[in-house]
C-alpha cells in the first residue's frame, strides 16, 4: 500500500512558501507515493489547486483532514502547537525544526510517538547531502532577494552609465559575511553592475568572492576565522577592533551594506555600529540578513524597514518567502531528493535508515524517541591547515619539510628522465623533432592554464581558440600559386584553390570573432 505524502498550507503569519510544487508532485508519484495537498496551500507561491490536481495530487479541504490522512507530512516552517495536536502516532514529519532552539516542541512531538526529520539538521559537510541542503537553497534565494530589496530602497542605478543627461557612477556595495547568502548577494549585485566588496573572517572564501565579481577586503590583522565545517568562530578582541576600523572606513565609502555574518549557535556578531550608520551618505541602504538573530547592525529592527540618520535599514526576516515560487521550487526539490534517499526501492514506502549518515543526522525523533543530537560524523581527517599568517615559501635545499612529497617528486622526475633518454636514444630523428615540439607545447600549455585565475578560464579558452586559427597558414600556402607552383612544379587545381579560399574565410571569422569575443568577456571583469 503506497504511503500518502501530505502538504498542508503554512500557518505562520506572512509565510508564502509551500513544501512541494506541482512539478515535484509528479516525481513523488513516480516514486510510488500518493500526494495530498491542502486547498490553497500553494496560492501565495503561484501554484493553485488546479495545477496540483493536474500533476496528480488530491486536494483536501481542511488541515485537520490532511494531517489525519497523511503518513508523511512535508512542511516548511516549524510546526505550531495546533499542528502538533493534529499529528498521530506513526506519522513522519519533514520540515525545519531547529531542535536546539525548540526543546519544548521536541518534547511535544516525541509525546506524539512520531518520527521527525529536521531538514536544518542535515549534515551539510557530506557531499552526498548537498542535493538535500535546504539551508543552502533558501539562503541563496534570500541573498538574491536582499540585493533586490536594497535596489528597491536605493534611489539610484546599480550600474554606472554615461547618458546625455549626465554621468552616473556605479553603486558601491559592501557585503559582510561571504557564506551562502553573502555569495549569492555578491553575484547578484555584481550582475546588476555595482562595484562589490566583501569581507569574511574565513580567508578561504576570498577566491569565491573574486570569482563572483567581488573584491575581497581583508582585515589588517592576522587571524584565521575558520571554526571548521565551513563555519566561522568568534574572533579575538584584537581582530574585532581592526575589523571595526575597516568596516567604519567602508561605511563612509559605500552606498549599500548587506550583512550576513553568522556564527552557528551564537548571537549575530555586531559589525555595524550606530556611528557607522551615521557616517553613511544620506540615501544609503543597509539590509541586515541576520535580523532574526539580533542583527549585525545595531539599529536594525527585526521584520521592519526603518530610516535612521537618513539610511534605510531593512530587517526583513522572511526574504526567501518574498520570492515564494523560487524558494518553494528549490525546497520541494530538496525534499524530493531526500524522499529518494528514504525510498530507494521506489515503492512508495519510506525507510528511515539510521545506518545512513545523512538520514541519521536529519532524524531528530524516531518513533517517539528523541535521537538528537546525532553522534559525531566519522569524516576522513581534513588536510592539515596551512598557517594563514605565514607567507608561502619554498623549502630550502636539503630541508626535510615534506619528505614524502619530495621523495615522490624525485622518483617522478627520475622515471621521466629515463623515458626521455630512451626516446632520445632509440626514436627515429623525424619523430624526435615532433616529440620535442609536443613536450614544449604541453609545458607551455600547463604554465598558461595553471597561472591564469580560474575565473578567467572562459576568456582563455576563447583566445586560444582564436589563436588556433593559425591553421589558416595551410590555406594561405595553397593560394600562393607562384611560389608553390615553382616548388611543386605544377599549379594547384582550381577546386583546391576554392577550398583554400573558403578555409581562409572561415578561419578569419574564427580568428577575428574569437579575439572580439575575448575582448568583450574581459571587459566584463573590468570595473
Ligand atoms: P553561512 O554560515 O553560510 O554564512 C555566514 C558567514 O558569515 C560565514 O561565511 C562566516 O564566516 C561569516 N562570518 C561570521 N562571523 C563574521 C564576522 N564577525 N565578520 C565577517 N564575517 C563573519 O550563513 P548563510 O546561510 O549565508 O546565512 C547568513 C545569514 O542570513 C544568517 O544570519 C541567516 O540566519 C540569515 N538568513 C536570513 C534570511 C532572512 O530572510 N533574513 C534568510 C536566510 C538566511
Amino acid at each position: 500500500m503506497p504511503q500518502v505524502i501530505g502538504v498542508p498550507k503554512e500557518t505562520a503569519a506572512g509565510e508564502k512558501r509551500v513544501a512541494t510544487v506541482p512539478e515535484v508532485v509528479e516525481k513523488l508519484i513516480k516514486l510510488g507515493f500518493a500526494v495530498k495537498v491542502e486547498s490553497g496551500a500553494g496560492d501565495a507561491a503561484n501554484c493553485n489547486d488546479e495545477t496540483y490536481r493536474a500533476a496528480g495530487a488530491q486536494i483536501v479541504d481542511s488541515a485537520a483532514k490532511l494531517w489525519a490522512e497523511s503518513d508523511i507530512v512535508f512542511k516548511v516552517c516549524v510546526p505550531t502547537a495546533e499542528e502538533v495536536g493534529l499529528m498521530h502516532a506513526g506519522q513522519t514529519l519533514i520540515t525545519f525544526i531547529w531542535p536546539a532552539q525548540n526543546p519544548e516542541l521536541m518534547q511535544q512531538l516525541a509525546a506524539k510517538k512520531v518520527t521527525v526529520l529536521a531538514i536544518d539538521a542535515l549534515p551539510r559537510m557530506l557531499s552526498r547531502a548537498q542535493k538535500m541542503d535546504a539551508l543552502t537553497s533558501q539562503a541563496g534565494v534570500a541573498g538574491y532577494r536582499a540585493v533586490i530589496e536594497a535596489a528597491n530602497a536605493f534611489g539610484r542605478f546599480f550600474n554606472g552609465q554615461i547618458t546625455a543627461a549626465g554621468k552616473v557612477p556605479p553603486a558601491k556595495v559592501f557585503i559582510a559575511g561571504a557564506g551562502v547568502a553573502g555569495l549569492a548577494a555578491i553575484g547578484t549585485a555584481a550582475g546588476l553592475g555595482a562595484i562589490v566588496r566583501a569581507n569574511d573572517t574565513r580567508a578561504e572564501v576570498a577566491d569565491q568572492v573574486v570569482s563572483l565579481g567581488g573584491e575581497f577586503v581583508k582585515v589588517d590583522y592576522e587571524e584565521e576565522g575558520s571554526g571548521g565545517g565551513g563555519y566561522a568562530k568568534v574572533m579575538s578582541e584584537g581582530f574585532q577592533k581592526a575589523q571595526r576600523e575597516m568596516y567604519a572606513k567602508q561605511a563612509r565609502e559605500v552606498d549599500i551594506i548587506i550583512t550576513t555574518a553568522l556564527i552557528p549557535g551564537k548571537p549575530a556578531p555586531r559589525l555595524i555600529t550606530a556611528e557607522m550608520v551615521q557616517s553613511m551618505k544620506p540615501g544609503s541602504v543597509i539590509v541586515d540578513m541576520a535580523a532574526e538573530r539580533g542583527g549585525n547592525c545595531e539599529l536594525t529592527e527585526p521584520g521592519k524597514v526603518v530610516v535612521k540618520h537618513g539610511v534605510t535599514i531593512v530587517g526583513y526576516t522572511d526574504l526567501a518567502s518574498r520570492l515564494a515560487k523560487q524558494s518553494s521550487t528549490l525546497y520541494a526539490t530538496n525534499l524530493f531528493r531526500l524522499t529518494e534517499e528514504l525510498c530507494k526501492t521506489k515503492d512508495g514506502v519510506i525507510n528511515v535508515n539510521m545506518d545512513d549518515d545523512a538520514i541519521r543526522g536529519l532524524t531528530v525523533i524516531k518513533e517517539g524517541n528523541i535521537t538528537w543530537p546525532p553522534p559525531p560524523l566519522k569524516l576522513p581527517a581534513p588536510p592539515a591547515a596551512k598557517p594563514a599568517a605565514m607567507p608561502a615559501k619554498a623549502p630550502k635545499h636539503g630541508e626535510a619539510s615534506a619528505p614524502a612529497s619530495g621523495k615522490s617528486t624525485a622518483i617522478t622526475f627520475l622515471i621521466a628522465a629515463v623515458l626521455f633518454w630512451f626516446v632520445g636514444a632509440y626514436a627515429p630523428p623525424a619523430f624526435l623533432g615532433h616529440f620535442t615540439v609536443f613536450v614544449l607545447a604541453v609545458f607551455v600549455g600547463y604554465m598558461v592554464v595553471w597561472n591564469v585565475t580560474p575565473a578567467l578560464h572562459t576568456p582563455l579558452m576563447s583566445v586560444t581558440n582564436a589563436i588556433s586559427s593559425i591553421i589558416a597558414i595551410g590555406a594561405l600556402v595553397q593560394i600562393a600559386p607562384p611560389l608553390m607552383a615553382q616548388a611543386a612544379g605544377s599549379r594547384p587545381e582550381a577546386w583546391i584553390l576554392g577550398l583554400a579560399v573558403v578555409g581562409i574565410t572561415l578561419t578569419a571569422i574564427n580568428m577575428f570573432g574569437g579575439f572580439a569575443v575575448t575582448q568583450r568577456m574581459l571587459q566584463m571583469f573590468r570595473k
